[in-house]
C-alpha cells in the first residue's frame, strides 16, 4: 500500500494490492478525478483525461479554450465559476457572495490515519495499516484553507475521505454546504442501490437504473433515520451477488445527511455524500476549523457480496471498538414485549428465572422502571427508580439476576424529555424549540438540546449515576422521535441552523465520555428499532437494535437489507411471541429462532409462560447457537437467496479459513408439488471435503458450490433449516 505523487504527470496514485485511486492536478490548480477501481499499472496517467471545448461550457482558463470546469471530472467541485453541476460545497462570504476560488496550494503524504476531532471515524491500530494524503486548496482572497483528506488501507479495499475548512482569514463566512466526498466517474451506465424504509420496515433494498439529472436520498429528521440509510452504491448493470463492479459509500454520521448522484449530458456521474445542506448553515469565524464527517468508500469487483464483506470487516474491526469488538455477545432476554410498562419486581424475577433455566445469559430491563412511567406519556428526564415497581431499586433486581449467574442490563432514553416531567418543569428551555412557536410532540416527548453543554453535562452525570447504581453490564440506548422546531435557546439567530449538527457533536461527546467511563458495559443503540443504524453510532455502541419488527418473515427482509452494509455482529435480533405484535402473523418458534440466530440472538417474550415443548425448542436452539455463533458473528457472509425476490431466503457464513460454515435456509410459503431444489453454496474451499450436520456423506466444496446442496421437499409454510458444514481433514 502506498500513496505516490508523480511530479512529472502531476498525479497522485493511492493503491494497495487490489485497488487504485488516481487524482490529477490539472493546470496546477484543480484536483481532477482520473480513476477509482481495480488496481492498475499505467505509463502515462495524465493522458487519461480528454478535453474538448463545448458550447455553453465556460472557459475558466482563457489560454486553454478546451478546458472547462463544467466538463472536468473533479474531486471537490464548486458552483459559480464554470461548473453547473451539483457542487460539493458552498460558502457565503461577508459580502453576500457565494463565489469562491479554491485552488491547489500544497499536499502532504503521511503514514497512518488521523482521527477526526469530535467525530467518529474508522481507525487504525498501527501506522503501517494505512497512508493518508491531504491536499490543501486555498482561496487566497478569503484566507481559507480546504483540506481534502484521503486514507487508503493496506489490507482492506477501502478509501476514506473527509474535508476540513480552516479559516485563517479575517471575516466570518457561512458554510452552506460541505459534502464529505465527491467523485466524478467517467461513465453513467450504472444502477444505483440504497436502503429505504420506515419504522418496523427498515433497510429494504431498492435498485434502479441511473437517469440523467439528479437523483438523491436524504434525511432531514435529525437522525440518519428509518427512511434512508446513509449509504448508496453504484453498480455495473450486470452486477449480482458475485459479479460486477460495485462502488459503495457510507457516511460515518448519525444525523441529517444527503447522498446525491448527478448524471450529466457527457455521461459523467457525480456521486457525493455528506451532511444534508438543507437546513444547515455553519458560521465559521477566523481561527476556527470545520470538520466534515468521514465517508467510507468501498470498491468491489466481486459484486454486492464482495462489497458487503469489505464493509463488514471494516465496520467490525476498524469502526466498532471496545472490549466487545472481538467477543460474541451474551444471549439476552428483554422484558419489553413480555410486559410493556406493566411489570413489578415479581414478574421480572419470574422471567429471569425461566430465562436462566433456558440458557439465557443477560436480563434486560426495558422502558418503564423510572419516574411515573406507566405509559409513554411521562417521566423521560426523571431518571429515578420507581419504587412502587421496584421496591429494592435497580440494584435489588440486578443483584438477584447476578446471583442467578446472569448479567443485568437496563434501558435508557437520555436524549428526550417528557413535558410531564420534573426536568421539563425545571428547564423548559432545554429542549429544541423556537420561541413563540408550538413544540410539536412525537410519542408525547420533546428532544433535549444536546448542542448545550449544560444539558450534556447533566446527561453525562445522570447516566453515570445510573450505571454505577447497580452492577450494570449492558445498556440499551433508545431514541424515539425525530427533530422538529430544530432551534436552540443557547444560540444567536445567525447560528440557529447549526442546531442539528451541534446536537450530533453533543451526542458524540456524551457517548465518548460514557464509553470511556464504562468500558466494560455492552452498549446497544436503538431508535424505535433501526432508526439510527449507522457507522457513527457503531463507533460508540457495537450493536444496534435492528428493528421493532420481530416478525420472522419481515425480519428476513430487514436483516438481508441491513447486511448489505452491516455485519451480523452489529445486529440485535430477538425471538418474540406469536401472534406477532407488529404483523399478527403466526410463525413457528423454530423459524423465529433460526432468523434471530443469524445475528446477536436475544428473546423478548414471556419465557416463563412457555409450554414444555416450546421450552425444549428454545433450549435446543440456544445450544445450537453456541455451536454456530462464532461463524455467524465473525465469518464471511454470502447471501444466497433474496427475500425481496421469492418465497425462499438463504444465506451462509463461512469461517475465514473455510473449515466451517453455517447455512440458513427459510421457506416462507410452501408450494404444492414443488420441484427438487439444490442450493448452491459459496465461499467454501473447492478442494476441501465437507460433511453436513455431522452426516456420513462427504462433499467437495466445488460440488456444494457448483452442483449445490439438495434441499428437503417442504410441505409447510414458514419452515427453516440450519446446516452445519465442516471440512474433514484427509
Ligand atoms: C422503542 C424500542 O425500539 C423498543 O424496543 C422499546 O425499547 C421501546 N422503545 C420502549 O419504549
Amino acid at each position: 500500500m502506498a500513496i505516490e505523487w508523480c511530479e512529472a504527470d502531476q498525479v497522485f496514485h493511492l493503491f494497495n494490492g487490489n485497488i487504485s485511486y488516481l487524482i490529477q492536478l490539472v493546470h496546477g490548480k484543480y484536483p481532477a478525478h482520473l480513476y477509482w477501481g481495480k488496481r492498475v499499472r499505467f505509463l502515462q496517467p495524465s493522458a487519461i483525461l480528454a478535453f474538448k471545448g463545448r458550447a455553453f461550457s465556460p472557459t475558466t482558463e482563457p489560454e486553454d479554450p478546451k478546458f472547462s470546469l463544467d466538463t472536468l471530472p473533479q474531486e471537490y467541485p464548486a458552483y459559480g465559476n464554470g461548473d453547473f453541476r451539483e457542487p460539493a460545497y458552498q460558502l457565503r462570504t461577508h459580502d453576500g457572495s457565494t463565489i469562491t476560488e479554491f485552488v491547489y496550494d500544497s499536499h502532504e503524504i503521511r503514514k497512518g490515519k488521523p482521527s477526526l476531532k469530535g467525530l467518529p471515524s474508522s481507525y487504525i491500530e498501527d501506522d503501517s495499516e494505512a497512508e493518508t494524503l491531504v491536499i490543501t486548496m486555498v482561496d487566497s482572497k478569503l484566507g481559507i484553507g480546504l483540506n481534502l483528506m484521503y486514507t487508503i488501507y493496506r489490507d482492506l479495499d477501502v478509501i476514506t475521505r473527509s474535508v476540513s475548512f480552516e479559516h485563517l482569514g479575517s471575516h466570518t463566512v457561512e458554510i452552506h454546504k460541505c459534502m464529505s466526498m465527491s467523485v466524478d466517474f467517467h461513465q453513467s451506465d450504472w444502477d444505483w442501490l440504497h436502503l429505504h424504509g420506515t419504522w418496523a420496515r427498515e433497510r429494504h433494498i431498492e435498485r434502479r437504473p441511473l437517469h440523467h439529472g439528479i437523483q438523491s436520498i436524504s434525511s432531514a429528521r435529525g437522525a440518519s433515520s428509518h427512511q434512508h440509510n446513509p449509504f448508496v452504491a453504484l453498480l455495473s448493470k450486470n452486477t449480482t451477488e458475485e459479479y460486477g463492479d460495485v462502488y459503495g459509500v457510507s457516511l460515518v454520521y448519525s444525523g441529517n445527511f444527503q447522498a446525491s448522484i448527478e448524471v450529466d449530458p457527457f455521461e459523467t456521474t457525480r456521486l457525493s455524500i455528506g451532511i444534508n445542506p438543507f437546513e444547515f448553515i455553519w458560521q465559521l469565524n477566523p481561527g476556527e476549523t470545520f470538520q466534515t464527517p468521514e465517508t467510507l468508500m468501498v470498491y468491489s469487483s466481486e459484486g454486492l457480496g464482495g462489497m458487503s464483506r469489505t464493509f463488514h470487516k471494516l465496520l467490525r474491526t476498524r469502526v466498532c471498538r471496545g472490549v466487545y469488538r472481538n467477543q460474541s455477545r451474551p444471549i439476552l432476554i428483554n422484558n419489553w414485549e413480555a410486559t410493556y410498562f406493566n411489570f413489578n419486581e415479581k414478574k421480572l424475577k419470574d422471567i429471569a428465572d425461566a430465562a436462566k433455566g433456558l440458557g439465557m445469559e443477560l436480563f434486560v430491563l426495558d422502558d418503564g422502571w423510572f419516574g411515573r412511567r406507566d405509559n409513554d406519556k411521562s417521566s423521560l428526564g426523571d431518571w429515578v427508580v420507581n419504587k412502587k415497581k421496584l421496591p429494592h431499586g435497580l440494584a435489588g433486581l440486578a443483584d438477584y439476576v447476578e446471583k442467578k449467574g446472569m448479567k443485568f442490563g437496563v434501558w435508557v432514553e437520555p436524549e428526550m424529555v417528557s413535558p410531564d416531567s420534573d426536568l421539563y418543569r425545571r428547564h423548559p428551555d432545554w429542549c429544541l424549540h423556537v420561541p413563540g412557536r408550538s413544540r410539536t410532540l412525537s410519542r408525547n416527548q420533546l428532544v433535549l438540546d444536546l448542542g448545550r453543554r449544560e444539558v450534556c453535562d447533566f446527561l453525562l452525570e445522570t447516566m453515570t449515576s445510573i450505571f454505577t447504581s447497580a452492577p450494570i453490564s449492558y445498556v440499551k440506548w433508545d431514541m424515539n422521535r425525530n427533530m422538529t422546531e430544530a432551534g436552540s435557546a443557547a444560540l444567536p439567530p445567525e447560528r440557529q441552523k447549526e442546531t442539528a449538527h451541534r446536537y450530533m457533536l453533543g451526542l458524540y461527546w456524551i457517548l465518548r465520555k460514557l464509553t470511556e467511563r464504562f468500558p466494560q458495559i455492552l452498549f446497544e443503540s436503538c431508535s424505535g428499532g433501526g432508526g439510527r443504524f449507522d457507522p457513527g453510532m457503531l463507533y460508540y455502541m457495537p450493536q444496534t437494535w435492528t428493528s421493532d419488527d420481530t416478525d420472522a418473515v419481515e425480519r428476513l427482509k430487514i436483516q438481508y437489507g441491513t447486511s448489505i452494509v452491516y455485519p451480523a455482529i452489529t445486529m440485535g435480533a430477538h425471538v418474540s411471541d406469536v401472534p406477532n405484535h407488529q404483523t399478527g402473523r403466526m410463525t413457528p418458534l423454530q423459524m423465529r429462532c433460526h432468523v434471530a440466530m443469524a445475528a446477536n440472538l436475544g428473546f423478548e417474550l414471556n419465557v416463563d409462560k412457555l409450554g414444555s415443548k416450546d421450552k425444549t425448542v428454545v433450549h435446543d436452539q440456544i445450544s445450537l447457537y453456541h455451536q454456530i455463533k462464532e461463524i455467524v458473528l465473525f465469518g464471511d457472509l454470502y447471501r444466497l437467496l433474496n427475500p425481496f425476490v421469492g418465497m425462499d431466503t438463504a444465506w451462509m457464513y463461512v469461517k475465514p479459513n473455510r473449515n466451517q460454515a453455517v447455512v440458513f435456509y427459510y421457506k416462507i410459503l410452501a408450494m404444492p408439488n414443488p420441484p427438487f431444489f439444490r442450493l448452491k453454496l459459496r465461499g467454501l474451499n473447492p478442494n476441501f471435503k465437507y460433511k453436513i450436520n455431522s452426516g456420513e456423506q462427504l462433499y467437495y466444496g466445488s460440488e456444494l458450490m457448483q452442483i449445490g446442496l439438495a434441499m428437503p421437499l417442504i410441505k409447510k409454510d414458514y419452515t427453516s433449516f440450519i446446516f452445519q458444514i465442516e471440512a474433514i481433514r484427509c
